[in-house]
């Protein structure tokens, strides 16, 4: 469904401009137009502008009109990470790392990411529709248009299948973008418990090359750590993924520094994420291969661990994203404020970065600069009114959604006060 639509009398519009990561100190540039207009037609952005200087095309018959007055206008967010299609919850292992366990040590006595494998595989198709949808609606109202979701939960070719068509069909049937990646390689289940080589095989020749062929998933991730993937096994499975034509991604150096930076860097990974213990090299290397840094503040701190060091990244020349990781075991939540708040407040970064890592620098992360995450004539109508006039409100409101409506190609899909908040149809 595509509409429409012209924006006017926007106290910001916050354009982000640009159809490629920024890196460095250009993430610092969102080239706002103070009073700004945009037009969209079909769901396609046509024009962007001051409200006086394209005032003779903002009467055109046929067209929505939304007056901004008050408001800063943006791109619709975009979050490039997050495993949101599960079944289950984790809440008692929650509460035994508010006690002082840790998650690898919950993890190594058979708890983790293996027990949400078990109830994903227990879940019906129709359950794990309903789950992602709740939790896509959930996003919308934070402002997220195109969101990244992971398979991994699956570690078998049914499950792992099964999320992917999930996720395809909730890109079908919602307004929110859908951008499939394959995380086969997410943890040794029980089957293969202590035989991480062979599972590796397994993936590699049984699942992935179905996943290749259906073209269920864009993206290829595996999670490089200690203790789960080894930087060997991760080349050995992302070379492959490589020839069959996915891009890829790292889940890289979280909780050990094992090289995953490194490693993405020299397989060409679209983007590396966490990175909480990136080596200076491994962000060197990024920085110069161009690899996007996936910043997750969430995980770190529903771990209570030292966050990554964004600041040193932005000024080695790296492009860095933001993203929620929303998922039951790490960091349960999709909200983009508190990840903007944590950003901004403890990793150093400005809040004009912080807008950059979850517009245009995230779209960069799932390969769509070209088509999102700016507000360019040519780029898809997706855009986030807030309810305030400045970007300088998202962090402040801490945690808090600050947006009023959210428009998906040019039509409005969630207006906090409209009568049905979610004012989409399926
Ligand atoms: O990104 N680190 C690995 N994967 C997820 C956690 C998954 C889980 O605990 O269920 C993450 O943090
Ligand atoms: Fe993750």
């Amino acid at each position: 469904m595509t509409g429409n639509l012209i924006i006017k009398n926007a106290a910001e519009l916050v354009r982000c401009s640009g159809f490629k990561a920024k890196c460095g100190s250009a993430m610092s540039e969102l080239n706002i137009i103070a009073d700004g207009a945009v037009i969209i037609e079909n769901g396609v952005i046509t024009a962007v502008g001051e409200t006086s200087e394209l005032a003779p095309k903002l009467e055109q018959p046929g067209f929505e009109v939304i007056d901004a007055s008050g408001k800063a206008v943006l791109p619709g967010f975009v979050d490039p990470h997050t495993h949101f299609v599960f079944g289950g919850y984790r809440a008692e292992e929650f509460y035994r790392r508010l006690r002082g366990d840790s998650y690898m040590a919950i993890m190594e006595s058979g708890g983790g990411i293996v027990n949400t494998v078990a109830a994903t595989r227990a879940a019906s198709e129709s359950e794990l529709f309903e789950l992602g949808k709740a939790r896509l609606d959930s996003m919308l109202s934070f402002g997220v248009t195109t969101v990244e979701g992971k398979s991994g939960y699956g570690l078998d070719e049914h499950t792992e299948i099964k999320q992917l068509e999930v996720m395809a069909e909730l890109d079908r049937r919602h307004p929110t973008d859908v951008v499939r990646t394959f995380l086969g390689a997410h943890a040794v289940p029980k089957e293969y418990k202590g035989k991480p080589d062979d599972f590796i095989d397994f993936i590699i020749s049984q699942v992935m090359p179905k996943v290749a062929e259906r073209r269920l998933a864009q993206f290829c991730d595996i999670f490089c750590e200690k203790n789960v993937f080894s930087v060997e096994q991760s080349r050995r499975l992302l070379s492959k993924a490589k020839t069959l034509g996915f891009r890829l991604k790292l889940h890289a150096d979280e909780i050990v520094s094992l090289g995953g930076a490194e490693l993405a860097a020299e397989l060409g990974a679209v983007s590396a994420d966490h990175l909480l213990r990136a080596s200076e090299k491994g962000i060197a290397d990024m920085a110069k291969a161009g690899v996007i840094a996936v910043l997750l503040p969430g995980t770190a701190f529903s771990l209570k661990e030292n966050y990554a060091d964004a600041r040193y990244m932005i000024d080695q020349g790296c492009a860095a994203a933001l993203a929620t990781d929303m998922n039951p075991g790490t960091c349960f939540s999709e909200s983009l404020p508190l990840i903007f708040a944590l950003a901004t407040l403890y990793m150093g970064m400005r809040p004009e970065e912080a807008v950059t890592a979850m517009t245009l620098n995230a779209a960069a992360a799932l390969d769509r600069a070209d088509r999102i995450g700016s507000i360019d004539p040519g780029k898809k109508g997706d855009i986030v009114i807030l309810e305030f006039p400045s970007y300088k409100y998202i962090p402040y409101h801490i945690g808090i959604s600050t947006v009023e409506k959210v428009i998906k190609n040019g039509k409005l899909v969630f207006d906090k006060h409209g009568a049905g908040k979610q004012c989409y149809q399926n």
